[in-house]
């Protein structure tokens, strides 16, 4: 695997935790230069210093809830590298958990302001310099498996994910022509940090509805991103990948 990517500038969202951590780790390993964005920068930098490559990798403070935010950060990689991204990997995300009669509203839009317009706001961001650029590209968000199949406690964050889902095919369909490919991937339950406060009644009852009957790791969904970020899926745009262990 090891090259795959050489020579790719990465662009990773989310980066200093669970899922974005061990993305960007996989993205250098197989040769590619990473970005590395979150909005906590002393876990983006930790996601850094522990890649192990001589890439000229670099940590950055990013909110993907805010414009400005992105514009800056997307102003500073084009400046350091001369070029944008060619792989950008939308892994932002949170969650605000509770019954719908108890959710304060603004839990709702918080969660929809991470996940749903974080996403479109570093699509259209970065999407934008790649299609300038001319360099085609690979975009990957990620999705949840509770999308598609409802969660109780999640009435925001569950559309949240259906929407990232929505917007990946609306969003393949107008940058194809560009050469650059927009998909996403659906996890089911992985280990990380934010499934740590998950009760371990929840987690039971997952696990027994898992073919695989365990949580996924967070490697397992990075594969897949790397393969989507990777010339080895040069076909596959405007889809979802599930990775839920079946
Ligand atoms: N863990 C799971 O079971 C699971 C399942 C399906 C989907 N997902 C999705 O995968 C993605 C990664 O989740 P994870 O499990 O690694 O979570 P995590 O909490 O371990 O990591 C999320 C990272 O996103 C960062 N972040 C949050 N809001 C941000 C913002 N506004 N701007 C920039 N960075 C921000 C956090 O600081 C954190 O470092 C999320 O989009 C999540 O919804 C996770």
């Amino acid at each position: 695997m090891s090259g795959l990517l050489s020579g790719r500038l990465a662009f990773v969202t989310g980066a200093g935790s669970g899922i974005g951590r061990v993305t960007s780790q996989l993205l250098a390993r197989d040769g590619a230069t990473v970005v590395a964005v979150d909005r906590n920068l002393d876990a983006a930098n930790a996601t850094i210093e522990a890649l192990n490559t001589k890439n000229d990798h670099i940590a950055l403070e990013m909110d993907v809830s805010s414009s400005d935010s992105i514009s800056k950060v997307l102003r500073a990689v084009t400046e350091k590298y001369k070029r944008p991204p060619t792989i950008v990997v939308n892994s932002a995300g949170i969650t605000r958990d509770n019954f719908i009669l108890k959710m304060p509203e603004a839990d709702f839009d918080a969660v929809v302001n991470v996940n749903l317009k974080g996403t479109w706001l570093v699509l259209q961001q970065f999407g934008k310099a790649m299609v300038e650029h001319n360099s085609g590209g690979s975009m990957v968000n990620v999705s949840s498996i509770v999308a598609r199949s409802g969660n109780m406690g999640q009435s925001n964050y569950s559309p949240s994910k259906a929407g990232v889902e929505a917007m990946t095919k609306v969003v393949a369909r107008e940058f194809g022509r560009y050469n650059v490919r927009v998909n996403a991937v659906v996890p089911g339950f992985i280990e990380t940090p934010m499934t740590e406060t998950v009760p371990q009644k929840v987690k039971d009852m997952v696990i027994m509805q898992c073919a695989l009957r365990r949580f996924g790791k967070p490697e397992e969904i990075a594969e897949v991103i790397s393969f989507l970020a990777s010339d080895r899926s040069s076909y596959i745009n405007g889809t979802s990948i599930e990775v839920t262990g079946g």
